[in-house]
């Protein structure tokens, strides 16, 4: 029961994958994308996960919304691809572990939820729940 697999240790919860209908997904820590998300009609299709290379962001247009895919440690998160400080792109941004820096002032955010890590910025970025269904990298934009 799937359930059963969600309960547990923080280790355990650090990577959660579900098999359902002969599919595999997996649904990082600290997202949204919990089993309830298998569900969620609400997940746009953003990029092939195997796009993004391990270290690596890629800028998608989603729904309107200019969004950056991170591939943080073995995780994906996506963020808003427009810094909090100056308004200007993050795609030129060095990723480092978890902190996305903004290539205009230097800025850092940390991806996992969006907040600013490091000067001139001082307000978050937003974040979008994300999950990978067969390889395929899926977020919800949500209400604006
Ligand atoms: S625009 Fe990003 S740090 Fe200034």
């Amino acid at each position: 029961m799937i359930a059963d697999h969600i309960t547990g240790t923080a280790e355990k919860q650090s990577a959660l994958f579900f098999f359902a209908v002969g599919e595999c997904y997996y649904a990082p820590p600290d997202s949204r994308a919990g089993p309830e998300a298998l569900n969620d009609d609400t997940y746009i299709y953003a990029i092939e996960a195997a796009d993004v290379p391990a270290g690596k962001t890629r800028a998608v247009e989603v729904a309107g919304h200019s969004v950056l895919i991170c591939h943080a440690k073995d995780e994906f998160f996506a963020v808003e691809n427009m810094c909090s400080h100056a308004m200007s792109p993050l795609e030129d941004g060095r990723l480092r572990a978890y902190r996305l820096v903004c290539p205009l002032h230097g800025a850092s955010f940390d991806v996992r939820d969006g907040s600013a890590k490091g000067q001139p910025a001082t307000r978050p970025i937003r974040t979008y729940p994300l999950r990978i269904v067969a390889g395929r990298v899926e977020i919800s934009i949500g209400s604006d």
